[in-house]
């Protein structure tokens, strides 16, 4: 396959394993980069800059193709130093920098710099545009099905990503929704250059969470997840346990919600634990619509070797055939 994004990041098919909190670790970045993809290390899953570095070697030595570095720009509850991460990043050679969570314009001089490739993560067609103005080199068009922060605009991508080819010049992926050929297939029809996932990469051998987290989404439904935050307008599509309900009942009382109301229950140290000891109701995990279609727990090869398979398919026979 090639598109736009495949030529510029210089990886074998359009499919990047977006930025994941605690899960975005060598294994699971090498993984998707050496089954053709663009695997990524999330930034802030390491404790410091210093760690960051290292974990950046670590994926280095099992894989010899390109990946990339996550940069989250969020609000949180201790401060963390992002200038010292993005210049970790700088200093360790990485090539291909994926920022969400905020305008990234003050890290981009650092970046550009350096002959980094920044992919910044969007929700809404005026942050892409935007982020195209101040010189990012590709989107990712995140719609309103994916896990994390869907921004508060509720838009698909069935709308987002038309509107994303009719108004942007730079390549853009298709995040949110996405885990396999079919989605593969209609990104590219809608004029994306590749698909961003997140959660179907989750459910993966290579993952490195808790075989139980894994099952509890592969039966899972598309009704599986919740939204949280909405009083905060940090809104954040979750996996629907216990928690997630608790932080819904009290976010539905009457009075403004005060982020410390909902503290200790979404605290990232608790998530890290659910995945880690596969306990399901610890704290919170980030999971998107796509649970629905998740049948199993391929390994990212065969993930990344079927939805091509599928994409093709469709693309060379269905549609072929719908106009012939
Ligand atoms: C467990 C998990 C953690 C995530 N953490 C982050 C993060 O730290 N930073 C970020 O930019 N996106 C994060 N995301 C969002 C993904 O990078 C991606 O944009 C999203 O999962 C796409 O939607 P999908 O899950 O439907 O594929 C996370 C997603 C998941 C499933």
């Amino acid at each position: 396959m090639r598109t736009r994004i495949t030529e510029s990041l210089g990886i074998e098919f359009p499919i990047v394993q977006g930025g994941m909190q605690w899960v975005g670790l060598a294994e699971m970045a090498s993984a998707v980069s050496n089954a053709g993809g663009l695997g990524i290390l999330t930034g802030l899953t390491q404790t410091s800059p210093a760690e960051l570095v290292n974990e950046i070697e670590r994926c280095r030595s099992m894989t010899a193709k390109p990946f990339a570095v996550n940069l989250t720009i969020l609000p949180t509850i201790k401060p963390i130093p992002y200038q010292d991460y993005a210049q970790a990043i700088v200093d360790s050679g990485v090539k291909i920098v994926e920022t969400a969570g905020r305008n990234p314009e003050p890290f981009l001089p650092l970046f550009k710099s350096a002959g980094i490739k920044v992919i910044h993560k969007c929700t809404s067609i005026r942050h892409a545009l935007k982020a195209e103005k101040i010189g990012c080199d590709m989107v990712s068009v995140d719609g309103f099905e994916c896990a994390g922060h869907p921004g508060e605009d509720d838009v698909t991508n069935m709308i987002l990503l038309p509107l994303a080819a009719k108004r942007l010049k730079i390549p853009f992926l298709a995040s949110g929704g996405l885990g396999d050929g079919k989605g593969l297939a209609a990104a590219l029809a809608m004029g994306a250059d590749g698909i961003n996932m997140g959660t179907r990469f989750m459910v993966t051998r290579e993952a490195p969470i808790h075989e139980k987290v894994k099952q509890k989404m592969v039966e899972a439904t598309e009704l599986d997840t919740s939204l949280i935050y909405r009083t905060l307008s940090n809104t954040a599509r979750v996996f629907k346990n216990s928690v997630a309900q608790q932080v819904i009942d009290i976010e539905s009382r009457p009075g403004k919600t005060q982020f410390e109301d909902l503290q200790s229950l979404v605290q990232g140290a608790k998530g890290r634990e659910l995945f880690d000891t596969g306990d399901l109701d610890k704290g919170i995990w980030s999971a998107g619509m796509i649970v629905g279609l998740i049948d199993d727990i391929p390994t990212c090869h065969e993930l990344i070797s079927r939805i091509v398979a599928e994409a093709e398919e469709i693309i060379k026979r269905r549609l072929i055939e719908a106009v012939s």
